[in-house]
Formats: structure tokens, C-alpha cells, sequence
């Protein structure tokens, strides 16, 4: 039976939540991926240092069973975080998180403005101490377009804060894409569902609310250019599934909540997409090895085989009163998890 082996498999952008959520999700990473970058858009997001370290532990604690698995946790750029609470904080994440206010789940408290000028205090305070930025980078425009009107203000952070590294999360666009190589300090995250899905499979047929996500997944010339991007395992792109599971009742329902639920299936996926393009070698530099090189980290080994075998995804996740639809429910993936 083929099988292929995946060395330290790191999620770059993936939501835990907490409490009774936090217990179902975080095994369901923490038993294949060696790491995660864990997103702090709780209710209320995590701002301080004494939020940030119970949270850690807390995800630690539920994680528990899988002792080598690292959550590389982040904290909710605030405008008036201080160089001195920056500096202190600093050892303790990998990276801050920017949302623009109101883009997303949990971003209400996100910021107002994205002028540089307002945001330039902080942005310098941490290109000074070497900490990343994330962004979720998206207007408020029309939603098939938010992704490409936020471009000119990548573009204006990279060029103000050259030595800042800054991450376009979840990227969704073949304009995102050709951005990628103009800056030196723009890398990028993209998930699983945008190199596999599209618009149709939100509201071509059917409704599907657990394909729905924000980005939204995008147009097939789109997935085509982040495949084609993904498959050669460009140097500054990572893999970060932005794994975002909702209340099966918060997603089929009236306002529907916007994540896709794809822990358990991301690697089994992405197995699949290399191989059918005969391009598995380029799978561990994708999952683990760009994320190493450019977020600096040494993971422990963690191998873990996929074999070319089905796996037959579950119709839900629970865990007392929690439960979660996953991506491709019921569906019938070519690879498993050993
Ligand atoms: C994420 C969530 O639910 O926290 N939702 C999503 O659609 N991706 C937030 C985010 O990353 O935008
Ligand atoms: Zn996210």
C-alpha cells in the first residue's frame, strides 16, 4: 500500500476556542501536528499576558495526551499596545494577529483604521523586537472582492515596515499570489478549502454552510493559481488551515457562522492534492519545513504515516454538548491517517 511519511506537520493559523470546544478540537490537531499557531480571537480576544499564558495552558491541558505537540500562541493587535508590554510579552508568542474591525468571527474589537500612520507606534515597536504580524486581510467591500481591495495596504505595510514580517493569512486570490514575490518580508498562509473548493460548493447547488468561510472560497481561476503555487511549495508559503469550528446549530441555522471545520482531514487531503499531481515531495516542505524556516522554530519529531486507504469522514465531532460538522462530511477521502 503507498504511503508517504509527514516529519512535524506545523498548522500555521488554526482556531482552538475554548472550554468544552477547546477539549473536541485540540486533540484532533494535537494527534497529528507537531505544532500550531493558535489564533486568539476568543470572546473576549487575548490582550494581556496573564489571558495569554492560561490560555496556553489550557490548551496544553487538553492536549494533554499528545505531550509533543507545541501551541504557538498570539495576541489581538491592540493600537495601544506599549513597546514595554511588547517587549515583556515577547517570548511568550509567535506572533500578533491584526483583524480590521468587523471582518470576521470575534473581530469586533479589531481595528477601527488601517491608516499606517495610527498603527505605526506598535508595528515599529514590533519590527524593533522581531515579532511577526499576522493580518486577515480583507475590506469590507463586496465579499468576492474584500481580499483584493485590502492589496495596496499589504503593500503599504510592507514598504513602511520593511523589517517587519508580515503574514497574509488564508490567502484566497491569484492577486494575492503575484504580491508574494514583489516584498521580501510578505509570506503567507493558505488553507486547505480554498485549494480545494469554491464558490460553487457554497451556493452552487445546494447551500452548503460548513464550506462557508471567510475569505469566502473564491473563483476556479483562483484555486487553480493557489494549487499551482502550493504544489511547487513556494518558499514563503505555509500550510495554516484556519480550522474554525462553530456549534453545528451556529452554522445550519438563520446568520450562519463563518469557519470551516477541517482538522481532522487537512493532512489526508493534502496527501491526496500532492499525490494526484504526482508532487508528494514538495508535501513536508509545505507542512512543516517553510513555517520552520520562517517563523524560526525546531519542532520535535513527530512522523506520522498516511497510507493511500479510505477514510470515510464522520458526519460530527461531539463532545458533551459540542458538536461540529466537519468539511466533506460523509465523504469518502483516498487517504487515512496510519
Ligand atoms: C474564523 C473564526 O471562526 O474564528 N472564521 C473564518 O471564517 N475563517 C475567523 C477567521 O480566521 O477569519
Ligand atoms: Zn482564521
Amino acid at each position: 500500500m503507498e504511503k508517504f511519511i509527514i516529519n512535524s506537520a506545523l498548522d500555521m493559523h488554526l482556531h482552538l476556542r475554548d472550554d468544552d470546544m477547546l477539549k473536541l478540537v485540540g486533540p484532533l490537531t494535537s494527534k497529528s501536528f507537531a505544532g500550531a499557531l493558535v489564533m486568539p480571537n476568543l470572546l473576549p480576544p487575548i490582550t494581556t499576558k496573564e489571558a495569554l499564558l492560561s490560555y496556553k495552558q489550557r490548551i496544553k491541558e487538553a492536549c494533554k495526551q499528545d505531550e509533543d505537540f507545541t501551541p504557538y500562541v498570539t495576541i489581538f493587535f491592540q493600537v495601544d499596545y506599549s513597546y514595554s508590554f511588547l517587549e515583556d510579552i515577547k517570548d511568550e508568542i509567535i506572533a500578533v494577529k491584526l483583524y480590521p474591525f468587523g471582518v470576521t468571527t470575534n473581530s469586533e474589537t479589531g481595528v477601527s483604521s488601517m491608516d499606517v500612520e495610527i498603527l505605526r507606534p506598535t508595528l515599529e515597536s514590533m519590527s524593533k523586537l522581531g515579532i511577526p504580524l499576522c493580518v486577515h486581510g480583507e475590506t469590507k467591500g463586496f465579499v468576492m472582492d474584500r481580499e483584493k481591495e485590502f492589496l495596496p495596504i499589504y503593500e503599504s505595510l510592507a514598504i513602511n515596515f520593511p523589517n517587519l514580517k508580515i503574514i497574509m493569512e488564508h490567502i484566497s486570490t491569484k492577486e494575492a499570489i503575484n504580491l508574494l514575490d514583489k516584498y521580501d518580508n510578505l509570506y503567507a498562509t493558505v488553507t486547505v478549502h480554498h485549494l480545494l473548493l469554491t464558490l460553487d460548493d457554497v451556493a452552487g447547488g445546494m447551500l452548503n454552510p460548513h464550506n462557508f468561510c471567510k475569505p469566502i472560497v473564491k473563483r476556479y481561476e483562483d484555486r487553480a493559481a493557489l494549487q499551482e503555487i502550493v504544489l511547487q511549495a513556494h518558499p514563503k508559503i505555509m500550510f495554516g488551515s484556519d480550522s474554525a469550528p462553530h456549534q453545528k446549530n451556529n452554522k445550519e441555522c438563520h446568520h450562519g457562522a463563518a469557519g470551516v471545520f477541517n482538522s481532522p482531514i487537512a493532512l489526508q487531503l493534502l496527501a491526496e492534492l500532492f499525490e494526484k499531481n504526482g508532487k508528494l515531495d514538495n508535501l513536508n516542505t509545505f507542512v512543516s519545513l517553510n513555517a520552520q524556516r520562517i517563523y524560526n522554530l525546531k519542532p520535535i519529531s513527530k512522523p506520522i504515516t498516511l497510507i493511500k486507504k479510505d477514510f470515510i469522514v464522520p458526519d460530527v465531532y461531539s463532545y458533551k454538548n459540542e458538536q461540529v460538522v466537519p468539511m466533506f462530511a460523509d465523504k469518502t477521502l483516498a487517504w487515512s491517517i496510519k
